[in-house]
């Protein structure tokens, strides 16, 4: 059975439905045991649940799926360099969020819990709404004023009690955390039953390149949770001995708000605040990442580094995309414009990025 355990002061909880932080204040990890049959992967269904005995969800009466996952790995050239891009965007609800959501919400759904709130920019709030919705759970999504209006019709259209709040991200995630105290907290960032279901992005890539894992991976990063996942994923196939080596993990930030950026080059173990600017990156508008220590640990451990754009960059990668094919929402194109960057100095590496958010949920804002 998994447990919650905090790696801040070793503390470990039973999982129940009320626990989502330690008494000492910090997020917490989840304790269990992955294990990864290649035959009986290669017999199910092409979804992220065919890692089946690596998801922690215990009955499969359980599991709330609408065949969400295993989404493209395309092959793509840039200046001359092989790319393989996850293309995230082709998930239920238009983003990677869903990978989280249909794992949380099918733990929610066997903990045998009613009601839930999450706070998010928006794509969190899409995804935990339409898995809530599946399973009849009711549920409340709190988010900033400013979020892009086509994400929050989708919202409202998958039955949730929408709440936006004025103010900034962080004042939606103070309001949020008061209704937590009576209500379940199904949290993309606080929750780690929702990182169990970030990590298939690994699971997929590992089996798509023919069992291996590439040398680096570029992602967006505001709170961290695909970086996250991508990270507690290959360390669970490293641990099982299915690839020799966790990828370099390189993150991308909005420069206009860049916490991670600014305490990876200082060297710093934490977060510190910092002054946020507007940025068409919604998704990655986070001033303070509720796991930023365990984000930095994470690159640092694989050798990794965080890359900053601005918002002329991210312009221009997400014209660039369009006429490749791919209308991703500015979020996306801060990626494409950070894998740019790192392009510049790559040797003969094997490199994966990812497509995480469709374009049409922010139109309005283009
Ligand atoms: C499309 C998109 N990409 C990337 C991210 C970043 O995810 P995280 O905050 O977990 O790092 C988000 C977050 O909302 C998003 O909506
Ligand atoms: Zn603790």
């Amino acid at each position: 059975m998994e447990k919650f355990y905090c790696s801040c002061c070793g503390q470990v909880y039973p999982v129940q439905p009320t626990r989502w932080r330690c008494d000492c204040g910090s997020f917490l990890d989840l304790q269990f045991e992955s294990t990864f049959d290649i035959k009986k992967i290669l017999k199910r269904e092409p979804t992220l649940w065919r890692y089946r005995e690596a998801i922690p969800v215990a009955r499969d009466e359980s599991v709330l799926s609408m065949g969400e996952g295993f989404t493209p790995l395309e092959s793509t050239e840039w200046n001359g360099h092989r790319v393989l891009l996850k293309i995230d965007y082709l998930f239920p609800t238009g983003s990677y969020k869903d990978r989280g959501a249909t794992v949380l919400i099918s733990k929610v759904n066997e903990l045998g819990v009613k009601k839930v709130v999450e706070d998010s920019s928006g794509n969190a709030g899409c995804a935990i709404a339409a898995y809530c919705a599946r399973a009849r759970i009711r549920c409340e999504i709190y988010v900033p004023e400013a979020t892009s209006p086509k994400k929050l019709a989708q919202i409202r259209a998958y039955g949730a009690n929408l709440r936006r709040v004025e103010g900034s991200r962080e004042r939606t995630a103070e309001v949020t955390m008061e209704a937590a105290s009576r209500i379940y907290y199904a949290s993309h960032c606080w929750n780690p039953f929702f990182l169990h279901g970030t990590k298939t992005f690994a699971f997929e890539i590992w089996e798509q390149m023919g069992w291996k894992a590439p040398h680096v991976i570029v992602l967006p990063v505001g709170h961290g949770t695909l970086l996250l996942g991508t990270y507690v994923g290959f360390k669970e196939l490293k641990e099982a001995g299915m690839v020799k080596r966790i990828p370099r993990l390189v993150a991308v930030q909005s420069a206009s708000c860049a916490p991670l950026y600014q305490a990876f080059k200082k060297g710093w173990n934490e977060t510190r605040p910092i002054e946020k600017r507007e940025t068409i990156a919604e998704g990655i508008a986070i001033a303070e990442p509720v796991r930023g220590r365990q984000i930095l640990e994470a690159i640092r451990e694989t050798d990794g580094e965080v890359l900053a754009v601005t918002e002329k960059e991210i312009g221009v990668a997400m014209r660039e995309m369009g006429i490749k094919g791919h209308f991703i929402e500015p979020t996306s194109a801060a990626t494409i414009a950070g894998l740019k960057k790192y392009l510049k100095h790559l040797k003969k590496e094997i490199i994966v990025s990812t497509l995480t958010g469709m374009g049409l949920k922010a139109a309005g804002k283009m």
